[in-house]
């Protein structure tokens, strides 16, 4: 596997596999991999016939007492861990490469952006379709691949391409789970044993939700209910539970569409995200 770190080099050669008519699969990644990064990269090998995988922890989408700083990094494993699964290339920038000179420029996805992890982490999700902009300008891929786990990032980056007429397809994958449940995350590490003994809760409270929810149900008291064994979990602090429609994100009452129930829980500094997908198929 070919390791780039100048934006130049990486625009050269996509320019080139283009002219050569081979297409670019892109998994854009804050490295730190895990079983469910190398799901993204197992997907970009059917979307394309070159895989690059960028690893960039991008500074502009933290805010200030956020975790930047700790935020786990391992790029010679990341590295082995990408070519072990079939990645061609490995974009790997440094931030005065991805970022030369104070940028005036932002990408920002209204509306969708305002809820959810977007309401308690402002300025991220523009961080996010700003870095994804430049990336996709410098690695120029035919198809990118995103994780489900970030539900509403990939429901931005969706709009994102949609309004702005990007030329790139874009893939959702599943999450990929531990064995007890727990989604896989980069910040998992960063639990405590005891923490990450009650973080299991989040899953098994998302999968009592999507096995009890009917068309006909009220939604409010179940996730009133939820709510209450999140909160009441030791060390936890509950940010949000919510059903609301995919990808749209807007609030929903009943079951009526295709929808998405996100939850945000803090263990002390780490904060985990997690969320399942409620396939409505009255229309069907
Ligand atoms: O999901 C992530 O790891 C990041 O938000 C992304 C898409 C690589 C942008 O920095």
């Amino acid at each position: 596997m070919k390791r780039i770190e100048s934006v130049r080099e990486m625009q050269d050669l996509a320019g080139r596999l283009r002219r050569e008519g081979r297409r670019i699969a892109f998994v854009p990644t804050m490295g730190y991999l895990h079983e469910g990064h190398l799901s993204l990269i197992d997907e970009a090998r059917k979307a394309g016939d070159v895989v690059v995988v960028s690893v960039f922890v991008n500074p502009t989408q933290f805010g200030p007492g956020e975790d930047f700083d700790v935020y786990p990094r391992d790029i010679s494993g990341d590295e082995t861990k990408a070519a072990g699964r079939g990645a061609d290339i490995l974009f790997h920038p440094s931030a005065r490469e991805m970022y030369p000179g104070e940028p005036l420029t932002r990408v920002h996805v209204e509306k969708i952006t305002e809820v959810l992890c977007g309401a308690r982490r402002r300025g991220h999700f523009s961080g996010v379709a700003t870095v994804v902009t430049k990336l996709f300008n410098i690695v120029r891929p035919h198809a990118a691949v995103f994780g489900q786990k970030d539900a509403q990032q990939a429901a931005v980056i969706m709009t994102m391409v949609r309004d702005l007429n990007m030329d790139v397809e874009i893939r959702i994958v599943p999450t990929v789970r531990e064995k007890d449940g727990l989604a896989m995350s980069s910040r998992n590490v960063r639990l405590s044993p005891e923490q990450r003994k009650h973080a299991v809760m989040l899953s098994k409270v998302l999968f009592g939700l999507r096995d009890t929810i009917r068309p006909d149900t009220a939604v409010e008291p179940l996730l009133k209910e939820a709510e209450a064994t999140l909160s009441g979990l030791p060390g936890a602090e509950l940010e949000y539970l919510e059903m609301r429609s995919f990808p749209g994100l807007e609030p929903v009452e009943r079951f009526d569409r295709d929808a998405v129930i996100a939850l945000a829980v803090r263990f002390g500094e780490v904060r985990l995200i997690d969320n399942i997908l409620l396939k409505n198929d009255l229309d069907s």
